[in-house]
């Protein structure tokens, strides 16, 4: 990494906040091959900035409030979980010993079970209860080192109640933890709209979206598009509604079935297309010339017993940027952990550990529209650290059940 002095022309010594010393850095910055490591460096932060990163050979001379010698720990950018559906009430245990006794995720949602079950859960539970059952999931994001998740709607689907979600996710939203909105009103057909998709998509488009978006509830726009959920065409009606909001668009594309999400997604210049284990080599082309990034969830993957594995290989070879999240939700992703969906995708998907480690930051920042504050550890962007007990960044992909945090810096305040 490139090391930049911080220059003061008034000739007086430059003052910083908090200086951590004698730390091996995993910067994780484009470009920089093998983790972008630094043996033996440092990092300086000024408010909730990293203001200098280095050698510690080459710290600048300076007044530093705070110093911290962390001899052999390694930092790495804070991680990221681009993908979760973190606040619903209820849990569908009951589903997970169907799956296991072998109904798939489909017959199950085509059962009454599945999505609706737990949007009647939810839009029965009052707010300040989804409060505090998503804070204990958060909190054991957090706990591994999380300090920025997307949550999205889509188990309210009436707008009382998505309103009501995505105002639980706002207040989630603190010093300690960056958090993304995303609206996913098209996540399922709610059953008082049974048989009438395009009526629904209408009042999504009509009523609930640009209610919602007046009250800034929201960051970006998410569908689900597939057999079981809503067509190719409903979808560009609503991501149409979307762009004339300047709202980016998301997608949950060819989870179960090639039903051309990725080039969908691409059309509308998405943020992210997520699952994607059924997308064409032509979908990735589409997603590479839109620079659209590739959201695996390794965690969905394994729950429903997927076997068809999303296209790593084209995904390398047309350089797609490949996000890593949890999918944090109680139906296909019971899962609180970014850890062993950085695990998962390695051992289910043969993703090396740094594209895991990538995959939870510089790529999950782009997936959320924030690469130029966050997931990597450079000058400007927000001081969101982690601090580790490892030998190696690559141990962070291959230990599960293990949490070797040390310390979480968010916004240059050590918590
Ligand atoms: O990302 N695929 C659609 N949505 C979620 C599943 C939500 C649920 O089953 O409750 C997913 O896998
Ligand atoms: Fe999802």
């Amino acid at each position: 990494m490139q090391v930049i002095q911080s220059k003061d022309s008034s000739n007086q010594m430059q003052d910083y906040d908090l200086l951590i010393t004698d730390i091996n850095i995993a910067s994780m910055a484009q470009d920089n091959l093998d983790y972008g490591i630094i043996k033996n460096g440092s990092i300086a932060i000024k408010g909730d900035r990293i203001s200098w990163i280095g050698s510690s050979d080459e710290i600048p001379k300076a007044v530093y409030k705070e110093k911290l010698a962390m001899p052999g720990k390694w930092i790495t950018p804070a991680l990221i979980d681009c993908h979760t559906h973190l606040v619903f009430a209820g849990n569908r245990a009951w589903e997970f010993e169907e799956r296991i006794k072998g109904k798939s995720y489909s017959e199950i949602s085509l059962a009454g079970g599945g999505i609706i079950s737990t949007v009647l859960e939810t839009r029965k539970c009052s707010k300040d209860k989804l409060i505090n059952l998503a804070k204990k999931r958060l909190k054991s994001l957090q706990s591994e080192g999380v300090g920025t998740i997307e949550i999205k709607s889509g188990y309210g689907l009436d707008l009382e109640s998505e309103k009501k979600m995505l105002m639980v996710a706002n207040e989630l939203d603190n010093e300690q933890i960056t958090i993304k909105k995303t609206f996913l009103g098209a996540h399922s057909l709610p059953p008082e709209y049974k048989g009438r998709g395009d009526d629904y998509i209408k009042y999504i488009c009509n009523e609930m979206l640009p209610e919602i978006n007046n009250a800034g509830l929201i960051d970006a726009v998410d569908a689900f598009c597939e057999t079981i959920a809503f067509s190719n065409q409903q979808i560009s009606s609503l991501f149409d509604k979307a762009v004339s909001l300047n709202l980016p668009v998301k997608l949950h594309a060819d989870q179960l079935s090639n039903s051309g999400g990725a080039e969908l997604a691409a059309e509308y210049n998405a943020l992210s297309a997520d699952h994607i284990e059924y997308t064409s080599n032509n979908g990735v082309k589409a997603l590479a010339n839109a620079g659209c990034v590739a959201v695996l969830l390794p965690g969905a993957f394994m729950t429903i017993n997927e076997t068809q594995k999303p296209p790593i290989n084209e995904l390398r070879k047309c350089d797609v940027p490949i996000a890593i999240a949890t999918d944090c939700n109680p139906g296909s992703s019971p899962i609180c952990s970014i850890r062993f969906a950085m695990t998962l995708a390695a051992n289910l998907f043969q993703l090396t550990p740094e594209e895991c480690l990538a995959g939870v930051t510089r790529e999950a920042a782009k997936a959320l529209g924030l690469e130029n504050k966050k997931g990597t550890l450079e000058i400007g962007k927000d001081a969101d650290i982690a601090i580790w007990d490892i030998n190696h960044p690559n141990e962070l992909t291959y230990w599960v059940g293990f949490n070797q945090l040390s310390n979480l810096i968010i916004k240059g305040k050590v918590i």
